[in-house]
């Protein structure tokens, strides 16, 4: 079901410091930062060859991952986003297996314009995943 990895998250409490370190202790190739308000986060893209890594810093009071960070003042993995053909054929396979999607169950327009889903990490190894209809 699931295709390539499209992005790790990884949310940090400085997304300039965080891209310093991958372009300049890592030698990768990193964005700009781009502050998406609806998505409230700013978000620093690191290129690599087979995927990208985003780099997350809350933007706005009702960031969705500022409790994270709360939690991992340091900063931390926060999902991993696979890539998937049909969301929705997906999410009803998964779920007719018992595995729990989060919210109301229904795709989101994500970060990439794609629609998304995020699955529970109980049901996943301990790790959020996201799934991103590409
Ligand atoms: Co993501």
């Amino acid at each position: 079901m699931i295709g390539r990895l499209n992005h790790v998250a990884i949310v940090v409490p400085d997304v300039k410091r965080a891209a310093a370190v991958y372009r300049d202790t890592l030698g990768a190739k990193v964005s700009e930062p781009v502050s998406l308000a609806p998505h409230g986060v700013t978000v620093v893209f690191v290129i690599l060859d087979n995927t990208k890594i985003e780099l997350l810093e809350p933007f706005g009071p009702d960031s969705p991952v500022r409790n994270f960070l709360e939690r991992n003042p340091g900063g931390g993995m926060h999902h991993v986003c696979y890539e998937v053909a049909d969301i929705i054929a997906a999410r009803d396979q998964l779920t007719a297996q018992g595995a729990r999607v989060l919210g109301d169950g229904e795709p989101k327009i994500g970060a990439h314009d794609k629609p998304v889903l995020f699955l529970h990490p109980k049901d996943f190894c301990g790790t959020l995943v996201e799934l991103e209809q590409v």
